[in-house]
């Protein structure tokens, strides 16, 4: 795995650790996939009653897992990991106040120290290290935590892995203690507020948002030109054409992301109902989507009656866009089917979308609508909450399943139900204009 992509898997994991046990393990399993000379770590916690870091836990390296296979660890690996005798041990180890010699240890980021002198000694042996070596987790300067690892870190190569770490775990570790606090928030909002101060909040965190994303779109837009044109002026080699395609790719992601932060926290409302043809938007969507023909066909099938649907076409379209994306995606470099039907349902339209690019497994299919879930290293997770937001203000519904094929290959289905709006005339022929 390249440097950016373990990069990424990591970043992943850690936004996925909804609990602190969660992002306990995820660290130090990461450690052992990082430094594979790491023999074993303990991640101690501040505790702000008493001022003073506790053993939380302590892995051995024959106890972890690879973390390249995994979107989350899953809880039972880290139950099992809590199990080890390890781990009891270390957690046996009293708190290290701010007095104790310890402490200034668990602090100063040396991870060079050889097991020797009085303080080290007794570290060493109680926790049965060769060498100790150490970074602190810090958000601005508050400490959050420590880790100890048995692992020599005169290493250029470990200490470098330990530079890339020490900054994600802080992000990540502060980031989980921050969002204990909003739910916290969120919970008060739920019962103690007034629902107009709480629609006026969230109306305030949307506002926010949106403008945020649209100031760093500006930017980004601008660095993404400026960018370019100093491209020529490199000097070309395989590093430095490396690194100009992740600098490229990144400004490109972050430019993705925030147009979608942007939509989805300006919501949608229907401008423009007007009545347009399914066919015309599943063309344009292919087209912007750049189904890659060589591997992905798209069978089409558009029933007589379910021709026209009334709504925000441009909207309608990004609904398919988002959706064909990702079965795109799902499909990668096999070769698949795409699948798109329409049909009606007394005064319903029923619009079917469906591939055979393996579904989801080991997860509850709605979680895909939920905003910012994605299994993918560059992924927003935003395309199917936005999905479901359009779908919504066309007062409609979309569901997605998991589905399995006759010859037994699977895939994933989305259903979208749109109400028959007959009001401006009818949709059932092909008299009633559409576009
Ligand atoms: N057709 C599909 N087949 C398998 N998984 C899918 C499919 N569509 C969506 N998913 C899953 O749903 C997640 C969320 O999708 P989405 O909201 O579009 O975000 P993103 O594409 O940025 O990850 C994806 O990361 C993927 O795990
Ligand atoms: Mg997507």
């Amino acid at each position: 795995m390249n440097e950016w992509r373990l990069i990424g898997n990591i970043q992943r994991l850690l936004f996925n650790c909804e609990t602190i046990e969660q992002m306990g393990g995820v660290i130090l399993n990461v450690l052992f996939s990082v430094i594979p000379e790491c023999r074993k770590a303990v991640l101690f916690l501040y505790d702000n009653g008493s001022e003073s870091l506790k053993p939380f836990f302590g892995l051995e390296a024959s106890e972890s897992v690879n973390i390249e296979e995994y979107n989350a660890l899953p809880e039972e690996i880290l139950r099992k990991q809590m199990r080890a005798p390890f781990n009891s041990h270390a957690l046996k180890y009293p708190s290290v106040g701010r007095a104790s010699p310890f402490f200034e240890i668990l602090l100063n980021d040396s991870c060079s120290m050889e097991c020797r002198g009085d303080t080290v000694a007794e570290i060493c042996s109680y926790f049965g290290f060769k060498n100790l070596g150490e970074f602190s987790i810090k958000s601005r300067e508050k400490v959050l935590g420590s880790v100890i690892v048995d692992a020599n870190c005169r290493t250029a190569g470990v200490r470098e892995s330990m530079e890339v770490l020490k900054p994600l775990f802080s992000i990540y570790m502060d980031d989980l203690m921050k969002a204990s606090y909003i739910e916290d928030m969120e919970s008060r909002l739920e019962t103690g507020y007034p629902s107009n101060m709480r629609r006026e909040s969230l109306y305030r965190l949307g506002r926010a948002s949106s403008w945020i994303a649209h100031e760093i779109k500006n930017a980004v837009i601008g660095v993404i030109g400026l960018f370019r044109r100093l491209e020529k002026y490199i000097k070309k080699d395989n590093k430095s054409e490396n690194y100009i395609r992740v600098i490229e790719k990144e400004l490109e992601r972050i430019y993705e992301f925030v147009v979608d932060i942007n939509q989805y926290a300006k919501g949608f409302k229907v401008n423009e109902s007007v009545l347009f043809s399914v066919e015309t938007i599943i063309e344009e969507s292919m087209n912007a989507v750049g189904i890659p023909n060589s591997f992905v066909t798209v069978v089409t099938n558009i029933h007589p009656n379910a021709r026209y649907i009334q709504g925000d076409p441009s909207q309608m379209k990004q609904v398919l866009i988002n959706i064909l994306k990702n079965s795109v995606e799902a499909i990668g470099k096999r070769k698949g089917k795409i699948w798109i039907s329409t049909a009606r349902n007394g005064d319903v339209v029923e619009i079917e979308i469906k591939d055979n690019a393996g579904g989801i497994e080991g997860e509850p299919v709605h979680n895909i609508f939920k905003p910012f879930y994605s299994t993918k290293s560059h992924g927003t997770g935003l395309g199917l909450a936005i999905v479901k937001q359009i779908i919504l203000a066309h007062s409609g519904t979309v569901e997605a399943h998991n589905t399995t094929f006759g010859n037994g290959e699977k895939g994933l289905r989305f259903k979208i139900k749109l109400p028959l709006k007959t009001e401006s005339g009818g949709v059932d022929g092909e008299n009633n204009g559409g576009r």
